[in-house]
C-alpha cells in the first residue's frame, strides 16, 4: 500500500484529500487566468476565456466546457459582491499519485479565488520602480501555465532591490516582459508605443491588446520591436500593463530616472481613454 506523510502524519495514499495529488502541485500541470471588475462588471471576460481555452488547449487538456468556466466565473463574481474585484482561476490535469506521465481517466480539477480590488492611490501619478533581470523561463511563455517559479524569483530579487516589478531579459540581451506584466517604451519623438511582437516567449496580454487598440486615440502610433535595456531606459516614458492594474507608469528603471520622475503626459492620456472603456461602460 502507497503511503503519504503530511506534516507528521501517515495516512494510506487513497484516504488523504485529492488535492495533496494534484498535478498541478507535482509538475505545474495546468494553466489559469487572472480578470478584474471595475465597478460591478468584469472586464475583457471573453477576451480572457478565449486565452484560457487556448492555454488549455496547448497542453491537451482538451474537455473542459468554457461555457461551463464563464457560468463558475460570473456566479462567483456575483456572490461575492465586490464591485472593484481580482479573479484567479485555474484548471489542473487532475489528481493521483505522482507519476510523469497522466492517467488515462483524469478529471481535471477547477479552482477559482476572488477578493476585493484596492487600487493604490497615487500610484498612476507616482509610478513604480523596475529593475531587469534575466528571463529564466521556458520556451512556450504564450501559455499561462502554472509554471512561475522564475517570475517568482525575479519578482523576489525586484522586491530586494526596492522595485515592484522585474522586468525580463533574455540571452540575445533583449526586454521580453514583465515576471508578471506586459511592457511598453513611448518614443516621444516618433509619437509611438514600442512593444514586443507577439510570439511565444511572451504571453499574449489582455491588457496589451486594449493598449494597442487605444493607442490611436491618444495620438500613439505602435511599433512592435525588440528593445535592449539601455534602449529603453533613453525612452521619455515607459509602462507596465497588467489587468489588476492595467496602466502604471514606470518612473525608475534599473536605478536610472525615467522622463520626469512622474507620470508622463503620453501614459496620462493612455490611463484615461483605458478607464472610459473600463469603467463607463
Ligand atoms: N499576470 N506577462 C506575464 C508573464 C503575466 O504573468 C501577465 C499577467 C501579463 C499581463 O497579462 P494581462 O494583461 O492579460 O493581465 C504579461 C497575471 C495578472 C498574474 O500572473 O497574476
Amino acid at each position: 500500500m502507497e503511503l503519504a506523510m503530511i506534516n507528521d502524519d501517515v495516512f494510506p495514499i487513497l484516504k488523504i484529500d485529492p488535492a495533496y495529488l494534484d498535478r498541478g502541485i507535482y509538475f505545474g500541470d495546468g494553466v489559469y487566468e487572472v480578470l478584474r471588475s471595475y465597478d460591478g462588471q468584469i472586464f475583457a471576460l471573453d477576451e480572457h476565456l478565449e486565452r484560457f481555452d487556448r492555454s488549455l488547449r496547448e497542453i491537451w487538456i482538451d474537455n473542459i466546457d468554457i461555457k461551463e468556466v464563464r457560468r463558475k466565473v460570473l456566479e462567483t463574481y456575483q456572490k461575492s459582491g465586490f464591485g472593484n474585484a481580482r479573479m484567479y482561476f485555474h484548471i489542473t490535469r487532475g489528481s493521483e499519485p505522482r507519476n510523469h506521465l497522466p492517467g488515462k481517466n483524469l478529471n481535471p480539477n477547477f479552482f477559482l479565488t476572488v477578493n476585493e480590488l484596492l487600487d493604490k492611490p497615487g500610484e498612476k501619478e507616482h509610478g513604480i520602480k523596475v529593475c531587469t533581470y534575466p528571463d529564466l523561463r521556458w520556451k512556450r511563455c504564450d501559455i499561462k501555465s502554472l509554471n512561475l517559479l522564475p517570475n517568482v524569483m525575479a519578482k523576489m530579487v525586484a522586491e530586494k532591490k526596492g522595485c515592484y516589478e522585474a522586468i525580463l531579459v533574455n540571452d540575445a540581451g533583449e526586454i521580453t516582459e514583465g515576471s508578471g506584466s506586459a511592457f511598453f517604451a513611448v518614443d516621444a519623438k516618433q509619437k509611438a508605443l514600442i512593444t514586443r511582437p507577439l510570439g511565444s516567449d511572451i504571453l499574449p496580454s489582455i491588457t496589451r491588446s486594449v493598449v494597442v487598440k487605444i493607442a490611436k486615440n491618444c495620438g500613439l502610433g505602435i511599433i512592435e520591436k525588440n528593445l535592449t535595456p539601455a534602449q529603453a531606459a533613453q525612452c521619455e516614458e515607459l509602462i507596465m500593463a497588467v489587468t489588476t492594474k492595467d496602466i502604471v507608469p514606470i518612473v525608475q528603471f534599473d536605478g536610472q530616472t525615467i522622463g520626469t520622475g512622474t507620470c508622463g503626459k503620453h501614459t496620462r492620456a493612455l490611463i484615461e481613454e483605458f478607464a472610459k472603456l473600463a469603467r463607463h461602460r
